[in-house]
């Protein structure tokens, strides 16, 4: 696991969409797996930016959506389809043919499920996946007690969550209280990860997802099992990591010596 420490959230950002875009350039048909959040807000922000003054081309790559809410129309402004079209698809040339985001209307979410785990081995896998991490330490809805082996799958949200939406939902209007969501195990089958996160509230999370035990209680400690992960941080997310003097001395010393590796190295 490569952890880099950046200062501030738009360097974690400017990282983070720097390596997307390596990837783009090194193979311009990249399957890329996506997540919603506050967090990529920044990193979509700039490839927005790369997309418009530096040419970046996305007409032959191929997206994956993490996770969905169930009965959302992708119209909805609370669908994650929407949160993707407007941070991200409406302003770069990703062709709609080749855009993922789990289909929350599916009149057989268990079919559906199985057709996007087939729909991406068709495509190749994907090549590299964006993972933010929720308080609790999931990845995607896999929320704590979710199998390290678990597929595309149904996922009933929790108590919290729901309670936590209620807030962007107009009155007497259902919150949704189920998502479908890619597994542990989908995840784990990305060949290239990115983890990012920012600020205090993801300190302690961070430093258990990454120097913990691997535990399903922790989804996104299962990354540790992972042989190419990259974890950008912030100052204050990384700051209750134990051997944080260790890997920002990995860091100087790839940044003097092979600068091109940034990113790559497992
Ligand atoms: P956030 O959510 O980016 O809004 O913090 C992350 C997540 O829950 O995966």
């Amino acid at each position: 696991m490569e952890v880099i420490v950046t200062k501030t959230y738009e360097d974690m950002s400017a990282l983070a969409a720097r390596m997307i875009a390596q990837q783009i350039l090194h193979k311009p048909s990249s399957v890329l797996g996506l997540a919603t959040g506050s967090t990529p807000v920044g990193t979509y922000k700039e490839l927005i930016r790369l997309h418009k003054n530096q040419g970046l081309d996305f007409s032959k790559v191929t997206t994956f959506n993490l996770d969905e809410y169930v009965g959302l129309p992708p119209t909805h402004n609370q669908s994650y389809r929407y949160f993707m079209d407007q941070n991200l698809f409406n302003h770069v040339n990703v062709p709609s043919a080749s855009i993922h985001v789990p289909y929350g209307h599916a009149e057989s979410v268990l079919d559906f499920c199985e057709w996007y785990e087939a729909e991406i081995q068709r495509f190749g896998g994907i090549d590299l996946q964006i993972l933010g991490i929720g308080g609790d330490g999931h990845i995607a809805f896999n929320e704590p007690g979710s199998s390290l082996g678990s597929r595309t799958r149904l996922k009933t949200l929790t108590e919290e969550t729901i309670e936590d939406n209620k807030r962007f939902f107009g009155p007497g209007e259902e919150v949704p209280r189920f998502a479908i969501t890619m597994g542990v195990g989908t995840i784990l089958e990305a060949k290239k990860i990115v983890m990012i996160a920012n600020g205090k509230k993801k300190a302690e999370i961070i430093a258990e997802a990454i120097e913990g035990p691997v535990s399903s209680q922790v989804s996104a400690s299962a990354l540790q099992l992972h042989r190419h992960v990259v974890v950008i941080l912030d100052q204050e997310a990384g700051s209750k990591l134990k051997r944080a003097d260790y890997y920002k001395w990995v860091y100087e010393q790839k940044a003097k010596l092979m600068p091109n590796l940034i990113g790559k190295a497992t």
